[in-house]
Formats: C-alpha cells, sequence, structure tokens
C-alpha cells in the first residue's frame, strides 16, 4: 500500500500564522519539502489579499519558485478572479473550497451555502478548459463553531455537488479538529451510500483535540490512500477561529513508516525543516515528532 500526503504547510500552514513570511522563506520552505520527498504541495492561494494578507504574495511567489520535476504546486482558488490570476502564474492544478455549512460559507467565501456553487461551477469548468485538475474541498464536516454537529448526510449533498462540477477528489475537511474515528466511520460509510468511494475522498484533519492520527488510521483502514498534512503541524483557519494546526506530517509519516506503508517522505530532512521553520516563525512546533526528534 502507498499512501500520497498532500502537503498544505505552506497554504493552510502559513496563512494562519501571525507573522507574515518572507517570500524568499516561502520559496525556500517549499523547495525543501520537495527535497524531502513530498510530491503534492499546496504552494499558496489566490484569494482575496486583505481576506488572507499572509498569501498576498501568491503571484511573486510563483513567479520564483523552483519546481521539482514530478513535484504537484496546487493552490486554491475560490472565484474566477482567482483562476484569471492562477493562470496568469503558471498554475497547473487548482482546489476550489466548499463549505458544509450556511455559517461557514458566508463567513468563509461571503456567500449562501447555495451560491457557493454559482460561484465554483464557471471556476471548475473554464479550469478543465485550461487542461487543470481541481480538488475540491469541503469545510466542516464534522462541526461547525456556530451550528454544532454537522450531519452526514449535509457533508454528502455538499460534497456530491462539488465532485459533480468535475472534481478529481474531495478533501474532507475537519476544520476545528472535533471529529473522532466513530464520526470518520459514519461520514466515509455515508459517501459510500451515495456511490462515492474511498478512492475519491482524502481526509483532512486539524489537530484540535488530538484526533487527527487516529482519525486517518481510521480512514486508511475505510481505504483512503490520500491523506493531507501540514510540515511542523502548523496552520489552522482565519476565519475559524478555535482551529488548531492540521495534523502533522511528521506525526503522520512516523505512524506510516511503523505500519510499513510507503509514502517515499526522508522524516529527518523533514524534521530539520520544521525545526528551521519555527526558527523563522518564532514559535516551537506543535508535532510530537518533530519535538521527540530534536531531542534524539
Ligand atoms: P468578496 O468580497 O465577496 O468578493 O469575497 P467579490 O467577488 O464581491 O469582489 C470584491 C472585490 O474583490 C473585487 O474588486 C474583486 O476583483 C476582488 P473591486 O472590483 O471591488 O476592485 N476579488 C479578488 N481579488 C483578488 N483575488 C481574488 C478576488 N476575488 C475578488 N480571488 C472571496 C469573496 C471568495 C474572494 C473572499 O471571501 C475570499 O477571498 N475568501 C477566502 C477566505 C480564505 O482564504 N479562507 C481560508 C482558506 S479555507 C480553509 O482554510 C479550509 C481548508 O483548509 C479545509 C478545512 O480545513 O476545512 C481548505
Ligand atoms: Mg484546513
Amino acid at each position: 500500500m502507498r499512501v500520497t500526503i498532500y502537503e498544505v504547510g505552506p497554504r493552510d500552514g502559513l496563512q494562519n500564522e501571525d507573522v507574515v513570511v518572507p517570500v524568499e522563506v516561502k520559496r525556500e520552505f517549499i523547495g525543501r519539502l520537495a527535497d524531502a520527498g513530498l510530491t503534492t504541495i499546496e504552494a499558496t492561494s489566490f484569494v482575496h489579499p486583505t481576506w488572507v494578507p499572509q498569501l498576498a504574495d501568491a503571484a511573486e511567489l510563483l513567479d520564483g519558485l523552483r519546481r521539482v520535476p514530478g513535484v504537484r504546486y496546487p493552490v486554491l482558488v475560490p472565484n474566477e478572479r482567482g483562476l484569471d490570476r492562477a493562470l496568469e502564474h503558471g498554475v497547473t492544478e487548482i482546489a476550489i473550497f466548499g463549505s458544509a455549512t450556511e455559517t461557514f460559507a458566508r463567513r468563509n467565501l461571503n456567500r449562501s451555502l447555495d451560491s457557493q456553487f454559482e460561484m465554483f461551477e464557471p471556476v471548475v469548468a473554464r479550469a478543465l478548459e485550461h487542461g487543470l485538475r481541481v480538488r475540491a474541498y469541503v469545510s466542516m464536516c464534522f462541526a461547525d463553531p456556530w451550528e454544532g454537529q454537522v450531519a452526514p448526510a449535509q457533508v454528502v449533498r455538499v460534497g456530491r455537488r462539488l465532485l459533480d462540477l468535475g472534481c478529481y477528489e474531495l478533501s474532507l475537511g475537519d476544520t476545528i479538529g472535533v471529529g473522532t474515528p466513530a464520526h470518520v466511520t459514519a461520514l466515509l460509510e455515508a459517501f459510500g451510500a451515495e456511490g462515492v468511494g474511498p478512492e475519491r475522498l482524502a481526509v483532512h484533519f486539524h489537530d484540535t483535540y488530538g484526533q487527527a492520527l487516529a482519525n486517518t488510521l481510521t480512514a486508511l483502514r475505510m481505504g483512503v490512500t490520500t491523506v493531507d498534512a501540514s510540515t511542523g503541524g502548523i496552520g489552522g483557519c482565519p476565519y475559524a477561529k478555535s482551529a488548531t494546526g492540521n495534523l502533522a506530517t511528521e506525526d503522520l509519516v512516523w505512524m506510516l513508516d511503523g505500519l510499513g506503508i510507503e509514502t517515499g517522505v526522508d522524516l529527518r530532512s523533514l524534521t530539520a525543516t520544521s525545526l528551521w521553520l519555527a526558527g523563522k516563525l518564532g514559535r516551537p512546533s506543535p508535532s510530537r515528532v518533530v519535538q521527540a526528534l530534536a531531542k534524539e
């Protein structure tokens, strides 16, 4: 078995740091991730720059980025303006990001739940015309800070509509990190019952309540083979205040190595990158594996 790690540190990680990291540090971060063996690295976002000032340098970042052959560098795109900007800067893969709840759709996208699809539809259609690959996220798949628990059927309805636009994969986001393995099982079963199998699904866990690794293992056992993670466990979501960092890539790689599952990632090199980045961010990595390896 092989697991694809979809690295989100440069985007989901850096979008929520108080420090705005200089563009050359971002480029070095992305370069180091590729050198450590990561093959899918979400590089940045073409969102409104005042909504996420940490990633306002997306164009400049991509223009000077050293691209390693065989590595994919998707970017987040919410709307046609974002797509135009992404196309101008050589992007070949994008991700749209929908919400499973009304409140988060309004807070994160300034749209109602229903009108988010109207925003995404021309983005996906035009991206596909340009030969781009399009991934879709669904946020708040387990609970939402304003609306509480989110029913699996609601997530499936939203996810189905995003896939039907023409996206190759759906990443299920536990944006605030409250899910537990039983939730994960129920959600994946609900998708399966609607004909969406694990080969179309990825999982995206934030580690707020320390459940990310247990949730990931649950998803792997149910056949999911793409897992989102952020090197050093940095990150969160600026429009969901209770979100903390993603599952740390190092914690994921440690578990997968132990299970004999291949990832192609060099854990020591990744950890060295997290320690280097922690110096730039001025705070230690929350990853348990980074902390443990730093003491060896
Ligand atoms: P809006 O204000 O409704 O935009 O924002 P608008 O369409 O009304 O346009 C207003 C002005 O903004 C216009 O300029 C547009 O051109 C400009 P004007 O004509 O007034 O001069 N504009 C843009 N400029 C640059 N790039 C753009 C863009 N779009 C419009 N793309 C919008 C709507 C969606 C843009 C805004 O709400 C936004 O940027 N939201 C993004 C928020 C965000 O990035 N959140 C974090 C990512 S999601 C996440 O982290 C969750 C995830 O990790 C999964 C999980 O954990 O669950 C993915
Ligand atoms: Mg996220």
